[in-house]
């Protein structure tokens, strides 16, 4: 695909009368289409980094639906739409009627009437469900409390910027069987590879992915076991938004499960440090482990950028192979 802004707004009108393609899990495009959108971020990341300007959303609009918190989103998105030409608003449910219980139904319509994308963090995945079948144009999910696919499209095209293609190999989560594992265990499914999940009794992930992805994913109960030759080992804070006030109980519950020194030596000599973030130090990760010469958590952050150009390119413009000319 080029950098052709007259080529990719002629595409972006024949991809605004489809039916809109939404992007709520990974599951949402097929391996192929997330292996050429890994690609056309990194040639996005090298392009931008040139100071190459290319801007095929001019006049378009974001609308970014935050019900939760977030650093990362927020300023990848906004930044993203910016380097694209386009605008982004940022609505929280503070200040929107959504927040007053305007119905989500009603909300959709009327967001999608007047915007081009909309991107939604909020609590329940039903609700970015229900905000997408009532949508006229393509939904972005940015974290539910099942699923973070942006999440997975940042470390995968990481993981290939540092080691190359992760078919074959294995990487072990250490954590809660929170929104990022089940993302995680999506991306293991789309992407070839094998995934270790390390949690505490009571925390597993969701049981029916874990038989529907039982091919590409293996429970343990304890670290060692996990990690022990990995290529790539990943965390995530012990008590996620909305989940406060049972930090505490958490903290002992996790006490185990923590990445350090000594979990990585057991990994592959070769393997990598994840983490979403935000992180908490002592936690989840050690501090020698966050800040030493394996993480790559930096890149991983600043890689939601460029992931999410791809993607507001792909829903918006089409990917490569999948529009007609
Ligand atoms: N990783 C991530 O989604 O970070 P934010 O919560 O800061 O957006
Ligand atoms: N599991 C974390 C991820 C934050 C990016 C949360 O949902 O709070």
């Amino acid at each position: 695909m080029s950098f052709s802004n007259e080529e990719a707004r002629k595409k972006a009108k024949i991809q605004a009368n489809k039916e809109p393609r939404h992007f709520l899990t990974l599951m949402d495009f097929t391996p192929e289409e997330l292996t050429q959108l890994i690609a056309r971020a990194i040639e996005m990341k090298k392009h931008w980094k040139s100071f190459e300007v290319y801007e095929p959303l001019r006049n378009m609009s974001l609308a970014m639906v935050f019900d939760k918190s977030s650093t990362r989103t927020r300023v990848s998105f906004e930044s993203g739409m910016n380097q694209l030409g386009g605008h982004s608003m940022f609505l929280s449910s503070r200040d929107t009627q959504l927040g007053r219980g305007e119905p989500i139904e009603d909300s959709a319509r009327v967001i999608s009437s007047m915007v081009d994308i909309v991107m939604i963090r909020t609590f329940g995945h039903d609700i970015v469900e229900k905000f997408a079948e009532y949508s006229s144009v393509p939904v972005i999910n940015a974290l539910t409390d099942d699923y973070h696919p942006c999440q997975l499209l940042a470390d995968m095209m990481t993981y290939v910027e540092h080691r190359g293609s992760i078919s074959g190999k294995t990487a072990t989560y250490v954590g809660d069987g929170n929104n990022m594992c089940h993302s995680w265990m999506n991306a293991a499914r789309q992407f070839n590879f094998h995934l270790n999940i390390a949690s505490p009794k009571g925390y597993e992930p969701n049981a029916e992915l874990l038989e529907e992805l039982g091919d590409n994913v293996t429970l343990f109960n304890n670290i060692d076991d996990a990690v022990d030759g990995s290529n790539l080992i990943t965390t995530d804070v012990w008590a996620s938004m909305g989940q406060e006030e049972e930090q505490k109980t958490r903290e002992k519950s996790f006490k185990d499960f923590m990445v350090n020194s000594a979990v990585m030596a057991k990994a592959d000599d070769n393997a990598i440090f994840m983490h979403c973030l935000p992180a908490h130090r002592e936690e989840e990760v050690s501090t020698a482990v966050i800040d030493g010469p394996q993480s790559v958590v930096w890149e991983e952050a600043e890689n939601r950028l460029h992931a999410q150009k791809a993607l507001l390119e792909a829903l918006i413009i089409g990917l490569p192979n999948t529009l007609e000319a």
